[in-house]
Protein backbone atom coordinates (compact mmCIF):
# COMPACT_ATOMS: atom_id res chain seq x y z
CA UNK A 1 0.00 0.00 0.00
CA UNK A 2 2.89 2.36 0.80
CA UNK A 3 6.55 2.48 0.56
CA UNK A 4 8.73 4.36 -1.39
CA UNK A 5 6.70 5.63 -4.34
CA UNK A 6 6.09 8.12 -6.92
CA UNK A 7 2.76 8.37 -6.62
CA UNK A 8 0.23 8.60 -3.50
CA UNK A 9 -3.57 8.96 -2.98
CA UNK A 10 -4.42 11.07 -0.02
CA UNK A 11 -7.96 11.11 0.71
CA UNK A 12 -8.13 15.00 2.28
CA UNK A 13 -10.69 15.80 4.86
CA UNK A 14 -10.00 19.76 5.76
CA UNK A 15 -13.74 19.53 8.13
CA UNK A 16 -14.56 22.07 9.55
CA UNK A 17 -13.58 26.04 10.91
CA UNK A 18 -9.89 26.49 10.42
CA UNK A 19 -9.63 22.96 8.90
CA UNK A 20 -10.62 24.57 5.61
CA UNK A 21 -7.74 27.38 5.95
CA UNK A 22 -5.05 25.27 7.10
CA UNK A 23 -5.42 22.28 4.95
CA UNK A 24 -5.09 23.54 1.75
CA UNK A 25 -2.27 25.68 2.93
CA UNK A 26 -0.56 22.56 4.09
CA UNK A 27 -1.55 21.08 0.62
CA UNK A 28 0.31 23.21 -0.98
CA UNK A 29 3.62 22.99 0.84
CA UNK A 30 3.79 19.14 0.23
CA UNK A 31 3.53 20.05 -2.98
CA UNK A 32 6.26 21.69 -3.56
CA UNK A 33 8.38 19.19 -2.03
CA UNK A 34 7.28 16.50 -3.35
CA UNK A 35 8.22 18.10 -6.74
CA UNK A 36 11.66 18.81 -5.51
CA UNK A 37 11.89 15.02 -4.25
CA UNK A 38 10.18 13.66 -7.44
CA UNK A 39 6.90 12.43 -5.76
CA UNK A 40 3.17 13.21 -5.81
CA UNK A 41 0.70 13.60 -3.85
CA UNK A 42 -2.79 12.76 -5.51
CA UNK A 43 -5.58 14.67 -3.53
CA UNK A 44 -9.15 13.07 -3.42
CA UNK A 45 -11.46 15.82 -1.02
CA UNK A 46 -14.35 15.04 0.99
CA UNK A 47 -16.59 17.79 2.12
CA UNK A 48 -17.54 15.65 5.17
CA UNK A 49 -17.85 17.94 8.29
CA UNK A 50 -20.34 19.60 10.38
CA UNK A 51 -21.67 21.31 7.68
CA UNK A 52 -22.27 17.94 5.63
CA UNK A 53 -24.30 16.68 8.75
CA UNK A 54 -26.38 19.78 8.96
CA UNK A 55 -27.28 18.97 5.12
CA UNK A 56 -27.70 15.50 5.37
CA UNK A 57 -27.70 14.37 9.31
CA UNK A 58 -24.82 12.37 9.14
CA UNK A 59 -20.98 13.43 9.09
CA UNK A 60 -20.09 11.19 6.52
CA UNK A 61 -22.05 8.80 4.43
CA UNK A 62 -22.82 5.08 5.51
CA UNK A 63 -20.17 3.51 3.34
CA UNK A 64 -17.87 6.70 4.35
CA UNK A 65 -15.27 4.16 5.58
CA UNK A 66 -15.14 1.68 2.79
CA UNK A 67 -14.42 4.84 0.35
CA UNK A 68 -11.42 6.08 2.27
CA UNK A 69 -9.68 2.68 2.61
CA UNK A 70 -8.81 2.22 -0.48
CA UNK A 71 -6.39 5.63 -0.04
CA UNK A 72 -2.93 5.78 0.96
CA UNK A 73 -3.43 7.87 3.72
CA UNK A 74 -5.75 10.53 5.01
CA UNK A 75 -4.88 14.05 5.62
CA UNK A 76 -7.81 15.52 8.20
CA UNK A 77 -8.10 19.59 9.14
CA UNK A 78 -10.54 19.74 11.95
CA UNK A 79 -13.70 18.77 13.13
CA UNK A 80 -16.40 20.39 15.39
CA UNK A 81 -18.26 23.63 14.58
CA UNK A 82 -21.12 25.24 17.24
CA UNK A 83 -24.23 24.05 16.62
CA UNK A 84 -23.31 20.47 16.36
CA UNK A 85 -22.84 18.99 19.49
CA UNK A 86 -18.96 17.85 19.87
CA UNK A 87 -19.60 13.95 20.47
CA UNK A 88 -21.71 13.45 17.45
CA UNK A 89 -19.36 15.25 15.10
CA UNK A 90 -16.34 13.25 16.94
CA UNK A 91 -18.22 9.76 16.95
CA UNK A 92 -19.48 10.74 13.37
CA UNK A 93 -16.38 10.90 11.80
CA UNK A 94 -12.82 11.30 13.61
CA UNK A 95 -13.29 8.07 15.82
CA UNK A 96 -14.83 5.66 13.59
CA UNK A 97 -11.96 6.35 11.31
CA UNK A 98 -9.60 6.32 13.77
CA UNK A 99 -10.82 2.51 15.20
CA UNK A 100 -12.07 0.79 12.08
CA UNK A 101 -8.27 1.41 10.81
CA UNK A 102 -6.82 0.31 13.47
CA UNK A 103 -5.02 3.33 14.35
CA UNK A 104 -3.90 2.44 17.48
CA UNK A 105 -1.16 4.53 17.74
CA UNK A 106 -1.84 8.16 18.34
CA UNK A 107 1.64 9.55 17.96
CA UNK A 108 2.29 13.45 18.97
CA UNK A 109 5.74 15.03 19.11
CA UNK A 110 6.68 17.73 21.61
CA UNK A 111 9.44 19.66 20.39
CA UNK A 112 10.12 23.17 21.17
CA UNK A 113 11.39 24.53 17.95
CA UNK A 114 14.04 27.39 16.98
CA UNK A 115 12.48 30.58 17.16
CA UNK A 116 10.00 29.81 19.66
CA UNK A 117 10.16 30.74 22.96
CA UNK A 118 8.29 28.43 25.70
CA UNK A 119 6.26 30.21 28.25
CA UNK A 120 8.70 28.24 30.76
CA UNK A 121 11.48 29.76 32.53
CA UNK A 122 15.00 28.49 31.00
CA UNK A 123 14.01 26.72 28.11
CA UNK A 124 15.80 26.75 25.30
CA UNK A 125 14.94 24.60 22.14
CA UNK A 126 17.26 21.39 21.60
CA UNK A 127 16.06 20.80 25.81
CA UNK A 128 12.04 19.78 24.71
CA UNK A 129 12.38 16.99 22.21
CA UNK A 130 9.63 14.10 23.46
CA UNK A 131 7.02 11.96 21.70
CA UNK A 132 3.68 11.10 23.50
CA UNK A 133 2.22 7.53 22.37
CA UNK A 134 -1.47 8.06 22.89
CA UNK A 135 -3.48 4.65 22.80
CA UNK A 136 -6.00 5.57 20.32
CA UNK A 137 -8.79 2.98 20.13
CA UNK A 138 -10.27 2.29 23.56
CA UNK A 139 -9.85 3.01 26.99
CA UNK A 140 -11.88 6.30 28.26
CA UNK A 141 -12.96 6.39 25.01
CA UNK A 142 -15.97 3.99 24.97
CA UNK A 143 -19.64 3.43 23.63
CA UNK A 144 -20.27 0.96 26.74
CA UNK A 145 -22.69 3.02 29.16
CA UNK A 146 -25.95 4.70 29.13
CA UNK A 147 -28.60 7.00 30.57
CA UNK A 148 -30.99 5.94 32.25
CA UNK A 149 -34.57 7.74 33.86
CA UNK A 150 -33.72 10.28 31.94
CA UNK A 151 -35.40 14.55 32.60
CA UNK A 152 -35.93 12.83 35.95
CA UNK A 153 -34.62 13.76 39.14
CA UNK A 154 -33.23 9.95 39.42
CA UNK A 155 -31.43 10.49 36.25
CA UNK A 156 -27.95 7.86 36.29
CA UNK A 157 -25.23 8.29 33.35
CA UNK A 158 -22.93 5.27 33.29
CA UNK A 159 -19.75 5.35 31.45
CA UNK A 160 -17.48 2.46 31.14
CA UNK A 161 -13.45 2.94 30.41
CA UNK A 162 -12.17 -0.27 27.99
CA UNK A 163 -8.78 -1.80 28.61
CA UNK A 164 -7.94 -4.91 26.75
CA UNK A 165 -4.52 -6.64 26.91
CA UNK A 166 -4.43 -7.05 23.23
CA UNK A 167 -5.08 -3.27 22.71
CA UNK A 168 -2.65 -2.45 25.78
CA UNK A 169 0.09 -4.61 24.93
CA UNK A 170 0.06 -3.27 21.03
CA UNK A 171 0.29 0.18 22.12
CA UNK A 172 3.40 -0.84 24.30
CA UNK A 173 4.95 -2.78 22.38
CA UNK A 174 5.38 0.12 20.04
CA UNK A 175 6.22 2.63 22.12
CA UNK A 176 9.00 0.27 23.70
CA UNK A 177 10.24 0.19 20.16
CA UNK A 178 10.30 3.64 19.73
CA UNK A 179 12.03 4.27 23.04
CA UNK A 180 14.73 2.04 21.83
CA UNK A 181 15.21 2.97 18.56
CA UNK A 182 15.43 6.78 19.78
CA UNK A 183 18.14 5.32 22.14
CA UNK A 184 16.22 6.85 25.02
CA UNK A 185 13.47 6.03 28.36
CA UNK A 186 10.04 5.25 28.54
CA UNK A 187 7.51 6.96 30.89
CA UNK A 188 4.26 5.59 31.43
CA UNK A 189 1.04 7.45 32.61
CA UNK A 190 -1.18 5.84 34.83
CA UNK A 191 -3.78 6.76 38.30
CA UNK A 192 -3.23 3.61 39.86
CA UNK A 193 -4.10 4.54 43.02
CA UNK A 194 -7.41 6.02 42.20
CA UNK A 195 -8.81 4.61 38.99
CA UNK A 196 -8.39 0.60 40.67
CA UNK A 197 -8.96 -1.73 37.87
CA UNK A 198 -7.39 -0.21 34.67
CA UNK A 199 -4.82 1.48 35.83
CA UNK A 200 -3.46 -1.62 37.64
CA UNK A 201 -3.76 -3.45 34.49
CA UNK A 202 -2.16 -1.30 32.77
CA UNK A 203 0.95 -1.27 34.73
CA UNK A 204 0.54 -4.82 35.04
CA UNK A 205 0.95 -5.17 31.06
CA UNK A 206 3.82 -2.32 30.93
CA UNK A 207 6.11 -4.10 33.59
CA UNK A 208 5.60 -7.52 31.44
CA UNK A 209 6.92 -6.65 28.32
CA UNK A 210 9.49 -4.60 30.45
CA UNK A 211 11.06 -7.66 30.87
CA UNK A 212 11.75 -8.21 27.22
CA UNK A 213 13.03 -4.97 26.55
CA UNK A 214 16.12 -4.77 28.91
CA UNK A 215 18.09 -1.84 29.06
CA UNK A 216 15.09 0.59 28.65
CA UNK A 217 14.93 2.99 31.73
CA UNK A 218 11.06 3.00 32.69
CA UNK A 219 9.26 4.75 35.21
CA UNK A 220 5.16 5.24 36.02
CA UNK A 221 4.17 8.28 37.06
CA UNK A 222 0.82 9.10 38.69
CA UNK A 223 -1.18 11.37 35.49
CA UNK A 224 -1.32 13.65 38.05
CA UNK A 225 2.16 14.54 38.97
CA UNK A 226 3.36 13.77 35.19
CA UNK A 227 1.29 17.04 34.43
CA UNK A 228 3.15 19.03 36.94
CA UNK A 229 6.37 17.48 35.36
CA UNK A 230 5.69 18.24 32.17
CA UNK A 231 5.70 21.67 33.15
CA UNK A 232 8.55 21.64 35.70
CA UNK A 233 11.23 19.32 34.02
CA UNK A 234 9.88 18.69 30.21
CA UNK A 235 13.87 17.81 29.74
CA UNK A 236 13.51 14.41 31.53
CA UNK A 237 10.91 13.10 28.76
CA UNK A 238 12.25 10.74 25.67
CA UNK A 239 8.55 8.66 25.11
CA UNK A 240 5.69 8.64 27.52
CA UNK A 241 3.12 6.24 26.84
CA UNK A 242 -0.71 6.99 28.02
CA UNK A 243 -4.12 5.94 27.88
CA UNK A 244 -6.51 7.68 25.39
CA UNK A 245 -7.46 10.26 27.42
CA UNK A 246 -4.42 10.65 29.52
CA UNK A 247 -2.23 11.05 26.43
CA UNK A 248 -4.89 13.51 25.04
CA UNK A 249 -5.30 15.78 27.69
CA UNK A 250 -1.03 15.89 28.23
CA UNK A 251 -0.53 16.47 24.76
CA UNK A 252 -2.42 19.99 24.99
CA UNK A 253 0.15 20.31 27.41
CA UNK A 254 2.42 19.52 25.73
CA UNK A 255 1.54 21.90 22.75
CA UNK A 256 1.27 24.97 25.54
CA UNK A 257 5.08 24.30 27.12
CA UNK A 258 6.67 24.24 23.34
CA UNK A 259 4.80 27.43 21.99
CA UNK A 260 1.28 26.98 20.91
CA UNK A 261 -1.30 24.54 20.27
CA UNK A 262 -1.05 25.86 16.58
CA UNK A 263 1.95 24.12 15.94
CA UNK A 264 1.48 20.77 17.50
CA UNK A 265 0.88 18.16 14.63
CA UNK A 266 0.00 14.17 15.38
CA UNK A 267 -0.42 11.06 13.42
CA UNK A 268 -2.87 8.54 13.84
CA UNK A 269 -1.08 5.11 12.82
CA UNK A 270 -1.68 1.88 11.62
CA UNK A 271 1.67 0.19 11.77
CA UNK A 272 1.09 -3.16 10.85
CA UNK A 273 -0.18 -0.84 7.62
CA UNK A 274 -3.36 -2.70 7.10
CA UNK A 275 -5.37 0.45 6.42
CA UNK A 276 -4.75 4.05 5.65
CA UNK A 277 -3.15 6.15 8.53
CA UNK A 278 -4.88 9.48 9.51
CA UNK A 279 -2.45 12.84 9.99
CA UNK A 280 -3.89 15.70 11.67
CA UNK A 281 -3.14 18.83 13.89
CA UNK A 282 -3.33 18.27 17.30
CA UNK A 283 -5.67 21.61 17.78
CA UNK A 284 -9.44 21.94 17.14
CA UNK A 285 -11.56 24.17 14.06
CA UNK A 286 -10.57 26.87 16.10
CA UNK A 287 -14.36 28.93 15.88
CA UNK A 288 -13.40 31.99 17.38
CA UNK A 289 -10.48 32.51 14.79
CA UNK A 290 -12.11 30.44 12.12
CA UNK A 291 -12.71 32.62 8.69
CA UNK A 292 -10.76 35.74 9.68
CA UNK A 293 -6.99 33.78 7.90
CA UNK A 294 -5.03 34.36 10.81
CA UNK A 295 -4.91 30.18 11.79
CA UNK A 296 -1.52 29.10 12.11
CA UNK A 297 -0.69 26.44 9.49
CA UNK A 298 2.24 24.73 10.94
CA UNK A 299 0.51 22.13 13.14
CA UNK A 300 -1.04 20.80 9.81
CA UNK A 301 2.02 21.50 7.53
CA UNK A 302 3.95 19.40 9.97
CA UNK A 303 1.61 16.72 10.31
CA UNK A 304 1.94 16.60 6.71
CA UNK A 305 5.33 16.24 7.05
CA UNK A 306 4.71 13.16 8.99
CA UNK A 307 2.70 11.94 6.67
CA UNK A 308 5.47 12.23 4.06
CA UNK A 309 7.66 9.99 6.42
CA UNK A 310 5.04 7.55 6.54
CA UNK A 311 4.77 7.38 2.85
CA UNK A 312 8.59 6.82 2.83
CA UNK A 313 9.66 10.30 2.59
CA UNK A 314 11.23 10.60 5.04
CA UNK A 315 14.22 13.28 3.25
CA UNK A 316 11.40 15.31 2.26
CA UNK A 317 9.69 14.94 5.79
CA UNK A 318 12.73 16.76 7.35
CA UNK A 319 13.28 19.33 4.63
CA UNK A 320 9.61 20.67 5.59
CA UNK A 321 10.07 20.96 9.66
CA UNK A 322 13.43 22.44 8.52
CA UNK A 323 11.90 25.00 6.50
CA UNK A 324 8.94 25.53 9.54
CA UNK A 325 12.34 25.79 12.19
CA UNK A 326 13.88 28.29 9.87
CA UNK A 327 10.85 30.57 9.59
CA UNK A 328 10.06 30.28 12.66
CA UNK A 329 13.78 31.27 13.89
CA UNK A 330 13.96 34.33 11.10
CA UNK A 331 10.88 35.50 13.02
CA UNK A 332 9.08 37.91 11.55
CA UNK A 333 7.13 36.21 9.61
CA UNK A 334 4.24 34.36 12.37
CA UNK A 335 0.66 34.17 13.61
CA UNK A 336 -0.58 35.75 16.59
CA UNK A 337 -1.49 32.60 19.22
CA UNK A 338 2.91 33.23 18.57
CA UNK A 339 2.83 36.89 19.15
CA UNK A 340 2.86 37.91 15.64
CA UNK A 341 0.62 39.67 13.16
CA UNK A 342 1.29 37.96 9.93
CA UNK A 343 -1.89 35.65 8.29
CA UNK A 344 -1.98 31.88 7.12
CA UNK A 345 -1.09 32.44 3.65
CA UNK A 346 1.83 34.96 4.59
CA UNK A 347 3.32 31.88 6.96
CA UNK A 348 2.41 29.45 4.24
CA UNK A 349 4.40 31.70 1.45
CA UNK A 350 7.83 32.21 3.72
CA UNK A 351 7.80 28.26 4.22
CA UNK A 352 7.18 27.96 0.29
CA UNK A 353 10.20 29.85 0.01
CA UNK A 354 12.53 28.80 2.71
CA UNK A 355 11.92 25.15 1.15
CA UNK A 356 13.03 26.71 -2.21
CA UNK A 357 16.26 28.43 -0.36
CA UNK A 358 16.60 25.30 0.66
CA UNK A 359 15.87 22.76 -2.34
CA UNK A 360 18.51 25.44 -4.15
CA UNK A 361 20.93 24.82 -1.31
CA UNK A 362 21.01 21.13 -1.80
N1 LIG B 1 -9.13 16.47 16.09
C1 LIG B 1 -10.11 17.35 15.97
O1 LIG B 1 -10.72 17.47 14.92
C2 LIG B 1 -10.44 18.20 17.15
C3 LIG B 1 -9.54 18.35 18.22
C4 LIG B 1 -9.88 19.23 19.26
C5 LIG B 1 -11.08 19.90 19.23
N2 LIG B 1 -11.93 19.70 18.20
C6 LIG B 1 -13.18 20.46 18.07
O2 LIG B 1 -12.85 21.80 17.71
C7 LIG B 1 -13.83 22.69 18.26
C8 LIG B 1 -13.13 23.78 19.08
O3 LIG B 1 -12.50 23.15 20.20
P1 LIG B 1 -11.57 23.91 21.23
O4 LIG B 1 -11.88 25.38 21.19
O5 LIG B 1 -11.65 23.17 22.50
O6 LIG B 1 -10.07 23.66 20.72
P2 LIG B 1 -9.26 24.35 19.53
O7 LIG B 1 -7.98 23.63 19.42
O8 LIG B 1 -10.08 24.45 18.31
O9 LIG B 1 -8.98 25.86 20.06
C9 LIG B 1 -8.38 26.13 21.32
C10 LIG B 1 -7.72 27.52 21.27
O10 LIG B 1 -6.53 27.44 20.49
C11 LIG B 1 -6.58 28.34 19.40
N3 LIG B 1 -6.04 27.67 18.22
C12 LIG B 1 -6.26 26.37 17.87
N4 LIG B 1 -5.62 26.10 16.72
C13 LIG B 1 -5.01 27.23 16.33
C14 LIG B 1 -4.19 27.58 15.20
N5 LIG B 1 -3.89 26.69 14.24
N6 LIG B 1 -3.74 28.84 15.13
C15 LIG B 1 -4.01 29.74 16.08
N7 LIG B 1 -4.77 29.48 17.18
C16 LIG B 1 -5.26 28.23 17.30
C17 LIG B 1 -8.05 28.67 19.20
O11 LIG B 1 -8.22 29.93 18.59
C18 LIG B 1 -8.60 28.57 20.61
O12 LIG B 1 -8.43 29.80 21.27
C19 LIG B 1 -14.79 21.83 19.07
O13 LIG B 1 -15.90 21.54 18.27
C20 LIG B 1 -13.98 20.56 19.34
O14 LIG B 1 -14.76 19.41 19.54
C21 LIG B 1 -11.64 18.89 17.15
Amino acid sequence: MTGQSNSHRIAVIAGDGIGLEVVPAAQQVLDRVGEQHGFELAWEPFDWSCEHYAQTGRMMPTDGLEQLSGFDSIFLGAIGYPGVPDHISLWGLLIPIRRAFRQYVNLRPVRLLRGIESPLRGIEPGDVDFVVVRENNEGEYSEVGGRLYRDTPQEVAVQEAMFTRFGVERVMRYSYELARSRGGRLDSATKSNGIVHTMPFWDQIFRELGSEYDGIPTHEYHIDALAALFVLDPRRFDVVVASNLFGDILTDLGAAIVGSIGIAPSANLNPEREYPSMFEPVHGSAPDIAGKGIANPIGQIWSGAMMLDHLGHSAAATQVIEAIESVLAEGSVRTADLGGTAGTKDVTHAILEALATEGARS
